[in-house]
């Protein structure tokens, strides 16, 4: 056992998305403590640069480590595309895990014919880091993208469903699921099968997607598979929380270790759009606000 193994798991993301990994963590690993801060001040990192996504994500995770984790997990799709090799370099020997990996994997075992589209932020389609991360694990991959700056505000927002969310998202994907009207097969089979929710924002939008893209499409989201990697990373360091580690099997699916959550900006807004992200109220106790 490793004497930091009682310390929580920090959690980060430039603001409420990250939370979509948060849900996932707290069911695959309910001994765990999670510690989560969201930077909400300055939300929204996917249309920056990459220097600034860099230093944010940095003075982010500082934080995280200064109030003692065991490990760090990156719930941002931009930041983890932007500062992975930085962090993993500044905080060493601290494991630092990101979302693009696990994704990326989840996408390459899904899809039958290698054509993979990727809906994510500006910043994270321009770093390339998806496109990288599915050709390394599947060299046989064509991977399509598209930059879909305002679900993000979508999702804050709780605007998850009905027509105009559809038409935003019909607008984004534009051209990319149209058959020609003389569809043959072959063409039916140049049309993305999968379609990976490459931002941690995106999960709140998956029902009007699923709406657009139709039954037939696998959606990704890779929350559940990167709470998969983090159980087996710690696994592998002796990291699992030592009097909880059985609560793996707790058949209840409850939450058993603490969980709290920092913002950096307006934790009334936390709170509120945070729910929407959880699935469950959350109370004023819960949050603190911090500054970086
Ligand atoms: N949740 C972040 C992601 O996964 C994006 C939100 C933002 O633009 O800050 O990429």
């Amino acid at each position: 056992m490793d004497s930091n193994s009682r310390l929580p798991i920090g959690l980060f993301d430039s603001g409420m998305g990250g939370l979509t990994v948060f849900k996932a963590l707290a069911k695959r690993l309910p001994g765990e403590d999670l510690l989560y801060l969201g930077d909400t001040a300055r939300l929204p990192y996917g249309t920056k640069g990459r220097d600034t996504i860099i230093r944010y994500t940095l003075s982010a995770a500082q934080k995280l480590v200064d109030m003692g984790v065991k490990m760090l997990v990156i719930a941002c799709n931009t930041a983890t595309a932007a500062a992975l090799p930085a962090l993993r370099e500044h905080f060493a020997p601290l494991p630092v895990l990101g979302v693009v990996e696990p994704g990326s994997q989840a996408a390459a075992e899904a899809s039958r014919n290698g054509r993979i589209l990727v809906l994510a932020t500006e910043a994270t389609i321009n770093g390339g880091a998806y496109q990288q991360a599915i050709t390394r694990i599947r060299p046989d991959a064509v991977v399509l993208t598209r930059a879909c700056n305002l679900f993000v505000s979508l999702a804050e927002e709780g605007w998850m469903n009905g027509p105009l969310v559809e038409g935003i998202i019909r607008r984004y994907l534009e051209g990319l699921f149209d058959a020609p009207d003389n569809k043959t097969a072959n063409d039916a089979a140049l049309l993305p099968d999968t379609l990976v929710l490459g931002c941690t924002h995106y999960p709140l939008l998956q029902d009007a997607l699923r709406q657009v893209v139709g039954p037939d499409v696998h959606i990704v989201d890779s929350a559940a598979t990167t709470a998969e990697f983090v159980a087996r990373e710690l696994n592998t360091l002796h990291l699992l929380h030592p009097d909880r580690a059985t609560a793996d099997s707790d058949a209840t699916g409850k939450h058993l270790g603490q969980s709290h959550f920092l913002t950096t900006d307006h934790v009334a807004r936390f709170i509120r759009t945070g729910g929407l992200f959880l699935g469950r109220k959350m109370t004023e106790s819960e949050v603190t606000l911090v500054d970086l």
